[in-house]
């Protein structure tokens, strides 16, 4: 649905892009995450046939950025990461307004505002002023806006910046949404965390290149090494445990750390399941109390792969 091929733009001498490889099929929502600066909203606009790039090649739904842009325009909802709405308008009136450029006519424009309104569930704010509307709900309806002619492909360029928690939740759960009616999305984050879980792929890119692109899971390993595990026995014993299973083949190192309750057991590389340890304490005679791999920290794993610390 989207693809390019050693797309690269430069203003002067900066590469805002450096041939950027990316490949989304249909039904795909792909986490597009970097820092600022890093080159995420230029590759949204020139997918988005408003910004020509220095050469390399971008196509949606198979047609080229450089020859197809109506084509392209009628088939994606983009989303910049600001956009202005008009003093004195209603809700309603905004989305009719756009409608309206869309060619959406008579009945159907109506009918159109309504259901993408109560998709963004903003159907109660219909008659409110756009003015008046909080971040969050202002950002729901630059999204709706951008589905009233039902794109397939939705470039969203950081839709949950400068939001509340709370509006956050919303936002992720409005993708959800459209992940579950087929969109295909890219999607533009500069927390790789905020995205994680409602991605299938994630591309992570830092000064125009792009540093990782593949599943979550794959990026968490890249970064992570060894396996950690929290590891609670009696707490009189935690010491006596942690001399013990130091011996172990298995276990690579051993953290103690203050007045916690737990062991934190760094497994060797080759072994990723501790199950092995919960066997040599209970047969020991240790009172397993908790046993259980510590989640990763997706914010490290986001570091980690931007600071080039990879297998
Ligand atoms: N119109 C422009 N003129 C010069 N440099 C630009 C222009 N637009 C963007 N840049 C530079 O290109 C790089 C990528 O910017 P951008 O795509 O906006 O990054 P992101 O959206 O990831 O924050 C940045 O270094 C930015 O300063
Ligand atoms: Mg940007």
């Amino acid at each position: 649905m989207i693809e390019t091929r050693d797309l690269t733009k430069m203003y002067g001498e900066l590469y805002a892009l450096n041939r950027l490889n990316l490949k989304l099929d249909q039904g795909d929502v792909y986490g597009f995450i970097g820092p600022n600066g890093a080159g995420k909203t230029t590759t949204m606009r020139i997918l988005a046939t408003l910004l020509n790039p220095s050469w390399g090649e971008a196509t949606v739904c198979g047609y080229s950025i450089y020859n197809s842009s109506r084509d392209i325009r009628k088939l994606i909802g983009y989303m910049p990461d600001f956009f202005g709405v008009y003093d004195d308008m209603k809700v309603s009136e905004y989305l009719e307004f756009f409608a309206a450029a869309y060619r959406i006519q008579g009945l159907d424009r109506k009918k159109k505002c309504d259901e993408v309104l109560e998709l963004v569930d903003l159907g109660y704010k219909r008659d409110a002023l756009v003015t008046s509307l909080s971040r969050g709900m202002t950002q729901r309806l630059g999204l709706a806006r951008v589905l009233l002619h039902d794109p397939m492909v939705l470039l969203l360029d950081e839709p949950a910046s400068g939001l509340d928690p709370r509006a956050r939740i919303d936002m992720r759960a409005l993708l959800k949404r459209l992940r579950s009616m087929g969109k295909t999305i890219l999607v533009s984050s500069h927390i790789l965390p905020e995205l994680a879980d409602i991605c299938n792929k994630i591309g992570i890119i830092e000064r125009g290149q792009l540093l990782f692109d593949g599943d979550v899971e794959t990026a968490i390993k890249q970064v992570r090494q060894n396996t950690v595990i929290h590891v609670g026995v009696e707490i009189n014993r935690l010491k006596e445990a942690s001399g013990f299973l130091k011996t172990m083949e298995g276990v690579f190192s051993i953290e103690e750390r203050d007045n916690a309750d737990y062991l934190r057991v760094t497994l060797a590389h080759d072994f990723k399941d501790g199950s092995f340890i919960a066997e040599a304490l209970v047969r020991a005679g240790y009172k397993l109390k908790t046993l259980h791999e510590e989640e990763v920290n997706l914010e490290d794993v986001f570091m980690g792969i931007t600071k080039g610390i990879t297998n």
